[in-house]
């Protein structure tokens, strides 16, 4: 079977076709969404929210995505795996060598940080260094106390004009994947067009190039806020495999998300 790469998302962007991705965080739902045709998993920061009940995703350390990283990477085959540097992890470009190894070590293809073009001396550094990086704009999680709550980003010109901005100084810098959360449908657009590279979106509408939710809210199994963005595939389906498949379908023919899961300018 041959592995997921950044060389087949960015193919398949080129060919427009449109990717389905999920969270996971050990290895017998990660396996399960490898069998279904899921081509990325991320070991997500989100952890903290849906594995342990915290409120943010701030009090997850680098040894817990480590350690659900070797869940997933041990019991994959095909899909990528992309592990979630953690809050503070990457403050700097040294702090980020040693943590993105640990997470590479752990069996993560690649590491994605939060974060605009402060990172880019990160990110060089990084690639240069052998990891690849997938970045992540718009609600970035980790800043949710600088946000004062988790809103969505990209409204209004300045805002929208800022984000197109950062994408294109990421890209310049080396990201090879970009996560757009809770932003205008039409600015997601507007930077997966922008970019060379793939652009996955979580709540930024249906023109990106790869759509991702985090497993619990697309099984409706999430306890406690569930966003607006994402779909109980479960429920339609009353199967795990069938809702995985579900979404990959709707995903693949641009049918997920819609426009009740989508924010408008
Ligand atoms: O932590 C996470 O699950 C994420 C995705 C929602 C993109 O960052
Ligand atoms: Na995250």
């Amino acid at each position: 079977m041959k592995k997921v790469s950044v060389a087949s998302l960015l193919k398949k962007k080129q060919d427009g076709q449109k990717f389905a991705t999920l969270t996971a965080y050990d290895a017998s739902f990660a396996k399960l969404f490898d069998d279904c045709g899921i081509d990325l998993i991320l070991i997500g920061d989100s952890l903290g929210m849906v594995l342990q009940g915290e409120s943010s995703t701030l009090p997850v350390t680098v040894e817990q995505v480590a350690y659900h990283t070797r869940c997933v990477a041990s019991s994959t085959e095909r899909t990528m795996v992309v592990a979630d540097m953690p809050f503070m992890s990457y403050a700097t470009p040294e702090q980020s060598y040693e943590n993105a190894a640990a997470l590479m070590r752990a069996g993560a293809n690649m590491v994605k940080m939060e974060g605009g073009e402060w990172l880019c001396e990160t990110i060089q550094g990084l690639v240069e260094r052998g990891v690849p990086v997938c970045g992540h704009l718009g609600l970035t999680p980790q800043s949710v106390n600088v946000f004062g709550g988790f809103k969505i980003q990209g409204r209004g010109d300045a805002a929208a004009r800022q984000l197109i901005n950062s994408a294109m100084e990421l890209e310049k810098a080396g990201i090879q994947l970009l996560v757009l959360e809770c932003i205008p449908a039409p600015l997601a657009k507007r930077v997966a067009r922008s970019l060379t590279i793939p652009v996955i979106g979580i709540g930024a509408g249906k023109d990106t190039d790869g759509q991702i939710l985090v497993m619990q809210d697309m099984l409706g199994i999430t306890a406690g806020y569930v966003p607006s963005f994402s779909k109980n595939y479960l429920e339609v389906t009353g199967n795990i495999r069938e809702a995985v498949k579900l979404y990959i379908d709707e995903v693949e023919q641009g049918l997920f998300p819609a426009a009740e899961q989508s924010f408008d300018e």
